[in-house]
């Protein structure tokens, strides 16, 4: 097989904050991920508020320096690249941001935006600056007449758009998108889902897809990593996460998904509870505090995240669920 686009081992951030008298404490966001993503492949990368999912998609495309592991691009260590050798790599790994409104410059038109990243790393695309901005603006659905606009004067789908345009002016292979779509009208959020689907497609992107619920990636990514606490509890191709889920939080997940949750066989599943903080996580499984089957050896040894029955699912879990739902 092939490298991988992306590859990511062991990846840790830990954040420093004021502790006790005796020691400083550490926020643990994220806690050892290990996944790999390959070239036209789109990850879907899925937890519950707080569980790390922002930290990981800004040290994959190194806007936050990670406290331990490895990231890997075309099979270069990345991991602390400095600023000369990560001007290559930002173009081919770009991040769309949750929020469209703070992610634009208000005082600059749209054009100025979505040609920024050009301008920054000296492209000269032919034809000019100004014809690529406005194909780019066609690409996503805009009226490239609206060059000299600023964004208050858009939508939130709209300034959404402007920044997927933003995202791909310098033909990246790879797109981290954080949660693209929760800061929208559910009305529009298919629409913007929709349009990354057909760009991906078109362009054979990578993807690295972040959102809080199983719902939204369901139709978009080819494979899924559920997180909790910072830490990936279960990684696998769409067909078995959405159909064989074998950690509990990954049926607890689905369960909340209204057309999955009523085929299930144990039906609706109320998470008890809330995650507890990543200050002080438990002891063994993460999950445990949470989980209707947990016994003794789960507050005492971590479940690895492992393949289960040789397939290319991985659960980390002494007792796995078995069998389909619905
Ligand atoms: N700079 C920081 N200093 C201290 N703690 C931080 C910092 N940034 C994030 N955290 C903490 O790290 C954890 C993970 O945060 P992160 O933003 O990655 O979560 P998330 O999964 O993206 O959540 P959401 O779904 O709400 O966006 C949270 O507990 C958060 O409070
Ligand atoms: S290891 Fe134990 S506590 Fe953790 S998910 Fe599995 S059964 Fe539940
Ligand atoms: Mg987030």
């Amino acid at each position: 097989m092939s490298e991988p686009l992306l590859r990511v081992e062991g990846l840790t951030k830990h954040f420093p904050v004021r502790g006790g008298w005796r020691s400083p404490a550490r926020v643990r966001a994220v806690d050892g991920l290990d996944f790999e993503v390959r070239a036209g492949e789109t990850l879907g990368l899925v937890g519950e508020s707080g569980c790390g999912k922002t930290t990981t998609g800004r040290m994959l495309v190194r806007l936050l320096e990670p406290s331990g592991g490895r990231i890997s691009f075309e099979g270069r260590d990345i991991t602390h690249a400095r600023r000369a050798a990560l001007r290559p790599l930002r173009q081919d790994l770009q991040i769309i941001f949750q929020d469209p409104y703070a992610s634009l410059n208000p005082r600059h038109t749209v054009g100025r935006i979505v040609a920024m990243p050009l301008q920054v790393n000296g492209i000269r695309p032919v034809g000019g600056v100004k014809q690529r901005v406005a194909e780019l603006l066609e690409l996503v659905g805009l009226n490239p007449e609206h060059y000299n606009r600023y964004p208050h004067e858009f939508s939130g789908g709209q300034r959404q758009r402007i920044g997927i345009a933003r995202a791909l002016a310098l033909r990246p292979k790879l797109i981290v998108a954080d949660e693209p779509v929760s800061a929208l009208d559910v009305s529009i959020q298919a629409q913007v889902i929709n349009l990354l689907r057909d760009l991906q497609r078109e362009l054979g992107l990578g993807f690295v897809f972040i959102a809080h619920d199983l719902a939204v990636v369901r139709h978009f990514c080819q494979r899924v990593a559920v997180m909790y606490l910072g830490k990936i509890v279960e990684l696998g191709d769409r067909e078995d996460i959405y159909h064989r889920p074998q950690h509990p939080y990954t049926r607890a997940l689905l369960s909340a998904i209204p057309d999955i949750g009523r085929l299930g066989p144990t039906g609706r599943i109320r998470l008890r509870g809330d995650v507890p903080t990543p200050l002080h996580p438990p002891s063994g499984c993460r999950f445990r505090t949470r989980c209707w089957k947990a016994r003794e050896l789960c507050a005492t040894t971590e479940p690895a995240l492992v393949p289960r029955d040789g397939g290319r699912q991985s659960t980390a879990c002494h007792f796995p669920e078995e069998g389909e739902l619905g």
